[in-house]
């Protein structure tokens, strides 16, 4: 199977120790399932990894865009991780959930004054600085505060990570961060180091989504320790933390590459002691922001199967109650995913047919030319795998349909982390 925590057995799917089938009677459809084991066991090789080569004090930040509700951020916690956050709504369901809001990372390349306002109210950690205008932004509310806020400095390293363009940040000419080769990095570092009410902690680059080449972490580090020894010469400044930002790929389907992360992460530590006694600045203490790598493996979607079309000479469909208002990464990144008929598990895949969803958009596929049982019909339940990350957070109420719950497994138990939306959640803010 993909991975450990699926089995087949007497013709059924079973996640996390669970039948699949029953959770789907249990729960309805559609449905997320998360494996909490699987979630805390990514947590684990990141922090004995970076605690074992990295620098003391270096840590990983869940970066919890792939998958935000109140419950991750209470696991995060637990395990040690800081959390990557984007927006007042993930920051304040962070804080919610009692995470220690210190170790909390502030990202995005457009904070508003009502943002940095909101962020510095629940005592966020560090700021990410994107811009020039943030700076002047965050200086002076910090300032209106009488507080010194933390911060590190998003560079552009311009490092390709050989990934789909949707993803591929850590280009020169992207939309987030400071170019380094232009010089404006530089300039921004000068901008930081002047504000009175700062602290310039260390820079951060992030490089792209889906990465599987080894090397790419360590060509990012090569060009942000040039930076920081740059900064060193030009300001006699030390950088005290390099954040390389997330990243790492995870295998979707049979036959896909893969990337052994803690070997990886051995690697560039080790490559940024080196490097940085090679350049004479004082080795920084490690950041990285896993979302996908941490909560992937650890979901799955469970459908029912509404309609098998044949279209004789043409071709297949079959329909689901869900679709890309809960998945929308095919119809986004025709991203490639394992798909199981998990109530006919061990049945013949003879039947290929796209599984589409139920918005009312042709587009609305969340996988072309499945392999499913020449029976397959109404009823039936299908489960497509490796869905943990940047599904339900991408999950849209298009077409006005309710988002579906999240549920935990545990050792075969299972809980409701995220109720179903209801019709009524839909409208509660029609006020017209
Ligand atoms: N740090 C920063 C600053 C990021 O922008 C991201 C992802 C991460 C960390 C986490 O990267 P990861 O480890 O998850 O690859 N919606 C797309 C992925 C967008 C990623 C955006 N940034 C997808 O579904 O593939």
């Amino acid at each position: 199977m993909l991975y450990d925590n699926i089995e087949i057995k007497n013709g059924r799917l079973y996640f996390a120790g669970a039948d699949t089938v029953e959770l789907a009677e249990k729960y309805g459809t559609p449905l997320y399932l998360m494996d909490e084991n699987r979630i805390r066991e990514r947590c684990r090789e990141y922090k004995s990894a970076l605690d074992s080569f990295a620098l003391e004090g270096s840590c990983a930040i869940y970066a919890s865009k792939a998958c935000s509700f109140g419950g991750i951020y209470r696991i995060i916690a637990e395990e040690g991780l800081g959390a990557d956050v984007v927006s007042a709504g993930e920051i304040f369901t962070a804080k919610s959930a009692g995470f220690p809001m210190e170790k909390a990372y502030f990202q995005g390349n457009n904070k508003t004054d009502a943002d940095i306002r909101f962020a510095l109210d629940c005592g966020v950690g560090y700021f990410v600085c994107d811009n020039f205008e943030e700076l002047d932004a965050l200086d002076r509310i910090a300032g209106e505060r009488g507080a010194v806020q933390k911060i590190l400095l998003r560079v552009t390293p311009g490092i390709d990570p050989h990934t789909y363009d949707e993803v591929a940040t850590g280009k020169v000419d992207s939309k987030f961060g400071i170019a380094v080769e232009t010089g404006q990095a530089l300039e921004a570092v000068k901008s930081a180091l002047s504000k009175k009410n700062l602290s310039l902690e260390g820079i951060h680059c992030h490089v792209g989504s889906m990465v599987f080449d080894s090397d790419v972490f360590i060509r990012a580090a090569a060009v942000m320790l040039g930076f920081a020894a740059e900064i060193k010469k030009v300001f006699g400044f030390d950088i005290k933390i390099l954040d390389l930002g997330g990243g790492y790929g995870v295998k979707y389907y049979e036959g896909q590459g893969n990337i052994d992360i803690p070997a990886n992460i051995k690697q560039v530590a080790e490559y940024v002691a080196e490097k940085s006694a090679e350049l004479g600045i004082k080795t920084p203490s490690l950041r990285l922001e896993p979302g996908r790598s941490i909560v992937a493996d650890a979901g799955v979607t469970l459908y029912t199967v509404g309609s098998v079309k044949k279209i004789t000479g043409y071709k297949n469909y079959v329909s689901i109650d869900g679709g890309m208002t809960d998945n929308p990464r095919y119809a986004l990144y025709e991203s490639r995913y394992t798909v199981i008929t998990a109530n006919k598990a061990d049945a013949e895949p003879r039947l290929t047919a796209d599984l589409v969803g139920r918005c009312c958009e042709s587009g609305d596929i969340i996988q072309p030319a499945v392999g499913f049982p020449v029976d397959i019909g109404r009823g039936d339940i299908v489960a497509v795998l490796t869905t943990g990350a940047y599904n339900y957070s991408m999950a849209s109420n298009y077409n006005r349909i309710p988002r579906p719950p999240i549920v935990i497994v545990k050792d075969g138990e299972s809980r409701v982390a995220v109720k179903r939306e209801s019709l009524e959640n839909l409208i509660e803010n029609d006020v017209f």
